[in-house]
Parts: C-alpha cells; structure tokens; sequence
C-alpha cells in the first residue's frame, strides 16, 4: 500500500496512525519511505534531496528514483510481502510519474520505461491520495521545517514554487482518476482521526479482498 500526496498532507502521520491499528489487529506492518527504505536506496536519497544530482538533469534524476526504487522493492518490499506481511509505504511511483513525469516534463515513454524496469508488475494493492490545496500543504511543510532543527533547511523540491504544486496536486488527482480501482482520495483538509479512521476502513476492505483472492489460490500479498 502507497501513501502519496504533496509536501505537508499528513503521510508520515497517517502511516504511523494506520500502522498502530493494523498491528492492533494482529497484522505484522512494514513501514518504509521513497526515495528509500533500503541502504542502497537510502543513498541515492541523499544524493537526490541534497540537490547533488540536480545539474545532471531530470532524466538523470528519474533514473536515480527508479533506481532506488528498485532497491527497495528488491531489497525490502518483495521479501516482506512474501512473509505475509503489510508493507505501507510513504511514497512510491506515483510520485515519479507526477514530480518527474508531470512537473519534470520527462516524456512519457521514457517514464513508462523506466516504471517497467523499476517495479514490473509490482503495483501497490491500494493507494491513498492524501489531498490539500497546495498552499495549505506548504505551509503545513514550512511550520513543520522551523519547528525541527533537521528539517529546518527546505529540501531542493520542496523550495518550488506554489504553482508547481498545484500542478502536482492535479497530477495525483489526474492518477487517481484513471485507476479508481487502486486509488483512493482522501481530503488531507479534515481532522486527523476522522481521516485516520476513513483510511483504516478503506484499508480493511482492501485487505479482505486480498485475502480471499488469495483463499481462491491468487497470489501474494498486500503491497
Ligand atoms: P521527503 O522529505 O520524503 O518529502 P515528503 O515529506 O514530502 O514526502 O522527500 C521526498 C522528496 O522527493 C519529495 O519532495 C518528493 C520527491 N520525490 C520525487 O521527486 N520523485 C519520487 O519518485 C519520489 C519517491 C519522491
């Protein structure tokens, strides 16, 4: 399962919310992060957020998300989702397709590609879009950045400007249009809880169709 969304809706948040309750319930939850969740993965994030590999360009960029991607996927998502377990990841490809492919304007065959050798067939069984006016969620992001000393310093995409976000906020939602069957729009904008409570029921639904897939001798597992 992926969590996506743009800067300040919540993600880390509502992963944490939903880890609880699924363990709750005896499920075992792997959290993980994009660009990430891998030691290989987890160095090409610093090269990625630290703006080293900015002047290689943003074809050189989306090689880097695929090829951390596919570091975590190999590395972290596969063998967890082959011990049953529920893996909730922050972030996943609909971040590329949208920060790459949409405001990167990197042609769609090359992101196509590149999704192809990155995950395969490998796509999350569900995805929550967490949507918010692009404003509220950069200044959700900058109240974050100058209450922590580590994040104090925006990092290269989060210093773009607020047209880009909007741009991306209807990228997702552009996504999500197109597969409703794995995406599902949560307004970012409502109460915490409210919101933790909504994902958690559409979460629960999502792992009993899975299972009885499954049951009906499908395969493997709850991405
Ligand atoms: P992070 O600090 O994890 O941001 P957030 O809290 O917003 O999730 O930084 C990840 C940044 O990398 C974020 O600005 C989005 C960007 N990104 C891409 O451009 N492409 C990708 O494929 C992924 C996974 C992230």
């Amino acid at each position: 399962m992926s969590f996506e969304g743009g800067e300040g809706a919540g993600k880390s948040t509502q992963i944490r919310l939903l880890a609880e309750a699924l363990r709750a319930r005896g499920h075992t939850v792997v959290t993980t992060r994009e660009p990430g969740g891998s030691p290989g993965a987890e160095a090409l994030r610093h090269v990625l957020l630290s703006g080293a590999a900015e002047p290689f360009g943003v074809r050189m960029e989306a090689l880097l998300f695929a090829a951390a991607r596919a570091d975590h996927l190999d590395c972290v998502i596969r063998p967890a989702l082959g011990r049953g377990e529920i893996v909730l990841c922050d972030r996943f490809v609909d971040s590329s397709r949208v920060y790459q492919g949409v405001t990167g304007n990197i042609e769609p065959p090359l992101m196509a590609a590149l999704e192809r050798v990155s995950i395969g067939s490998s796509m999350p069984d569900v995805t929550l879009v967490l949507d918010l006016p692009a404003e509220v969620g950069l200044q959700r992001a900058r109240r974050r950045a100058g209450e922590s000393a580590e994040g104090a310093a925006p990092d290269r995409f989060e210093k773009e400007k607020l047209e880009i976000h909007e741009k991306r906020r209807q990228g997702f939602l552009d996504i999500a249009g197109r597969e409703p069957e794995r995406c599902r729009v949560v307004d970012a904008s409502l109460d915490k809880d409210r919101i933790a409570r909504d994902i958690l029921s559409e979460v629960l639904l999502v792992i009993a169709q899975v299972s009885g897939i499954e049951r009906a001798g499908g395969q493997a597992a709850h991405s």
